[in-house]
Formats: C-alpha cells, sequence, structure tokens
C-alpha cells in the first residue's frame, strides 16, 4: 500500500480564497506524489451540525463537487465521495465510541469555543471528533491534511486507534499523522482571516462586477497616493502575492514602496490576476455544471471505491470485537 492521504472538506458555504490556498490546492497537489493514494470527501454528516435544510445541503454538496472538480481534482487519481455514501463510517464511529472517554471529547477546542460562542449544543456536535476519527481510520489513513483547528481532532483519532486497539488486542487501526497545510492565513477583505462564517470572504465563483465591488472594499491604510507604502503589511498585496507570479509580485512590491501608487491601483492589479488565475477555473466548472450526471457518477464511482476499503476495516472491527 501507498502512502493513504486523507482529508474531509463541509459542505458549509462558498469555497473561497483562504480555503483554496490554505487547502485545496494542496489536496490537488498530493495527486503528483510519487505513491500517494488520494482519499477527499464532502463530510455531509458533519455538515449536519449546522446545515439542517435538505435543499441547502444538496445545494451545498454540488457546490463543493464542482469546485473540486473545476479546480483539478482528477477521479483516476483521487477516490473523491460524499461522506454519507459510505454509512460504515457511522458504524465505525459507534465501536469507537464505546472505547472513549467521555473526558477526551470534553477537552475538544473546536466543541468548547462553540459552547463558550453560546452556540446550543447537540449530541451530534460532540460526537462530531468519533465521526471523524471514523473517517480517517476507517480508510487507513497514513497522512491527514489539515488547518491548525483540526489537529486536534487528528490528535483524538490517534487515541481512539490505540485505545480500540488496545480493548480488542488488534491492529486493525493505523495511526495517522497530521501534516498542517502550508500557506499562512490568508486575509478576508477586513483583514481578520477569511472565513465563510465572518462575511468578509472573496469565493471563487465571484466575476465581473461583483468581484470587482469585493476587490474594491478591500480594507486599507490611509496613507496618501504621494507617500511610499508598506507591501508587507499591506491585505491587497496579501492576496496579490497569491496569484501573481515571484517577479510580478516584487515589481508592485518596487511600486509601493517608491510612492506614487494609490491603493486603487493595486486592487486594479489584483483584480486582473484573479481574473486570470481563476479564469480556467470558471470555465470548466461551467462545463462542468451543465454536466451534473458526470459529476454525480465521479461522486457515486468514488464512493463504490471507499466503501470496499471501509467494508474491510470494518470487518475487521467487528471480528477483533467479537460482532456480526
Ligand atoms: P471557513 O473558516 O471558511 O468555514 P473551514 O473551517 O471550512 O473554512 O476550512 C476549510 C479549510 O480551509 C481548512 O483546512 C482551513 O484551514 C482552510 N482555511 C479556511 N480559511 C482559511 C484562511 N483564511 N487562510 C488559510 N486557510 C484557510
Ligand atoms: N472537521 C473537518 C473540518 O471542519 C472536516 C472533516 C471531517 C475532516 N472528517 C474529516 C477532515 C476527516 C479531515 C479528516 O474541516
Amino acid at each position: 500500500m501507498g502512502l493513504r492521504i486523507l482529508s474531509g472538506v463541509q459542505p458549509s458555504g462558498d469555497i473561497h480564497l483562504g480555503n483554496y490556498f490554505g487547502a485545496i490546492k494542496q489536496h490537488i497537489e498530493y495527486q503528483d506524489l510519487a505513491g500517494a493514494e488520494p482519499y477527499y470527501f464532502i463530510a455531509d454528516f458533519h455538515a449536519m451540525t449546522t446545515v439542517q435544510n435538505a435543499a441547502q445541503m444538496r445545494q451545498n454538496v454540488e457546490q463543493v463537487a464542482l469546485d473540486y472538480l473545476a479546480l483539478g481534482l482528477d477521479p483516476q487519481r483521487s477516490v473523491f465521495f460524499r461522506q454519507s455514501d459510505v454509512p460504515e463510517v457511522t458504524e465505525l464511529a459507534w465501536m469507537l465510541g464505546c472505547v472513549t472517554g467521555m473526558g477526551l471529547l470534553e477537552r475538544a477546542h473546536s466543541y468548547k469555543d462553540k459552547l463558550a460562542k453560546g452556540i446550543k449544543a447537540s449530541v451530534g456536535l460532540f460526537y462530531y471528533p468519533v465521526l471523524m476519527a471514523a473517517d480517517i481510520l476507517i480508510y487507513k489513513a497514513n497522512l491527514v491534511p489539515v488547518g491548525q483547528d483540526q489537529v486536534q481532532h487528528v490528535e483524538m483519532t490517534q487515541d481512539m486507534a490505540q485505545s480500540f486497539n488496545h480493548a480488542f488486542s488488534c491492529e486493525a487501526l493505523v495511526r495517522p499523522e497530521a501534516k498542517l497545510n502550508e500557506s499562512a492565513k490568508v486575509p478576508g477583505v477586513d483583514g481578520e482571516k477569511m472565513s465563510k462564517s465572518y462575511g468578509n470572504s472573496i469565493p471563487l465563483t465571484l466575476e465581473g462586477k461583483e468581484l470587482k465591488k469585493r476587490v474594491m472594499s478591500i480594507k486599507t491604510d490611509s496613507t496618501p497616493v504621494e507617500a511610499p507604502k508598506n507591501p508587507d503589511t499591506c491585505n491587497v498585496f496579501a492576496l496579490y502575492k497569491l496569484v501573481a507570479s515571484p517577479e510580478e509580485a516584487s515589481a508592485l512590491a518596487e511600486r509601493y514602496k517608491a510612492g506614487g501608487m494609490g491603493y486603487g491601483d493595486a486592487k486594479n492589479a489584483l483584480l486582473e490576476k484573479l481574473d486570470e488565475f481563476f479564469q480556467p477555473y470558471r470555465e470548466t466548472r461551467k462545463d462542468l455544471a451543465r454536466n451534473m450526471d458526470y459529476v454525480n457518477k465521479v461522486l457515486a464511482d468514488g464512493a463504490a471505491r471507499a466503501r470496499q476499503v471501509a467494508r474491510q476495516t470494518l470487518d475487521e472491527c467487528k471480528k477483533a470485537s467479537g460482532l456480526g
């Protein structure tokens, strides 16, 4: 077996620049790594903790599928599927829950953060890390590329794997390692971390007038046009760097430092690069959207492949624990 890489993305809203440069770009790049077996799934069971409207859920899942495929996910090289199409994962989650102490889950940061924000916790929200552990362990993933906020969940997964193997004197579950996504925090239009939930994001599907409006709304300081400016503290430049070549980025940095350039010019330069960078994605995405049968077939084929692996692991776990 090669290096099995797995990650999940929640279908909870529009994919934005932060999601792309912070996660998806790296997911796609793993396809080129020799010996890698990438598994990526749309975590609809997890999204159910917040998305509780059928039409919305279906639409979100469709959007994420279109985004991943248009951004370069290749169904020949990656197993791409919808989490709920592999119901075995919920069986394993139950089994893991039985060897997991309440204390472990009570210590979960993301759960505590949500409680602190006054979000009323469902049993599902509390149980979320157990399902996530099952996602990872059922495919015997070696490497789990995630953002900082998910690292603790992968550590909890390591604990659960060990508890299960120990309780049933088996080696059915493989210890996964978290791989922290490389890109630093991508700023939103207000300079805070770009996030679906802060209303400060630049969704990848935005184009034309709407994209222009969003780019023009990026927060900048009040340095006058004539004065030299610092590219390293500018939100516009931080985004420009992501979509421009290194040469283009240093050329723009020089213009910042020389003075005589207003932020409006920098925003126009950013807009131009965004259009250039994402043009192929936009076109592919529109083609795919007209061909949802193909997209659904990709997900169905992916689920069939994923399910085979999942069934095997589940059988091992059942056997080890005397079930079935
Ligand atoms: P959001 O905050 O928009 O809800 P998620 O929490 O669903 O995003 O994140 C999905 C993935 O995208 C994670 O791996 C996360 O680390 C990455 N990501 C999200 N926002 C950013 C950002 N502003 N900069 C870098 N990476 C990000
Ligand atoms: N909880 C992850 C997030 O919100 C999504 C997810 C679900 C996941 N299951 C996973 C990520 C398994 C990695 C591995 O971003």
